[in-house]
């Protein structure tokens, strides 16, 4: 696997296509937007000659946190290791450039998302319930990275 900065316009379509296939009707049609908008560091992750995952994270600037805004492999490459190794690149990247937490927040139904993040050494802080005034309750997981 390579992980590279995502390039556009070339990687659009596969993008677009690698969060339809996670995210179902969900994803919305500017999510790429979205995310360069909000950060601006999204990394693909190549394999085979295909797109099969990618990661964007986002900075809060006065608190030095980052904040992983999305992550996900495709559900044909899971299970094989390419999620930690992408993880593992963007935990480093946030390090390296002095921030002094990672974030991400996922549903709490996701048991495969949060056992993920713990693994690798990510502790679910707190749980907003109903959290887009639905039934979804939404956990806040963070590492600690530089003091
Ligand atoms: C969460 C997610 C990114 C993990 O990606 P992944 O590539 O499956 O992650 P890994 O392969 O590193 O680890 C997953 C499992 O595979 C196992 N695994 C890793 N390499 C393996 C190998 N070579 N052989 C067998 N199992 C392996 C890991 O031990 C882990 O097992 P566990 O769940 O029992 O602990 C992926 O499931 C995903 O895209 N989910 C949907 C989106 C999502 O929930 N994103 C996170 C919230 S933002």
């Amino acid at each position: 696997m390579i992980i590279k900065p995502l390039h556009l316009p070339t990687d659009s379509n596969e993008l677009v296509r690698l969060h339809l296939s996670i995210n179902g009707e969900d994803t919305d049609e500017n999510v790429i937007q979205f995310y360069l908008e909000y950060g601006g560091d999204v990394w693909v992750v190549h394999f085979e000659g295909k797109i099969i995952g990618f990661s964007a994270l986002s900075k809060c600037l006065w608190n030095k946190i980052s904040i992983i805004e999305g992550m996900a492999i495709d559900k044909k490459f899971q299970n094989r290791g390419f999620g930690k190794n992408l993880l593992d690149f963007v935990v480093k990247h946030a390090k390296h450039r002095g921030d002094r937490f990672i974030t991400v927040q996922t549903a709490t139904w996701n048991k495969k998302g949060i056992k993920f993040y713990e693994r690798e050494g990510f502790v679910s802080k707190i749980v907003f319930e109903k959290y887009f005034g639905n039934e979804i309750d939404m956990v806040w997981l963070e590492m600690k990275l530089n003091e």
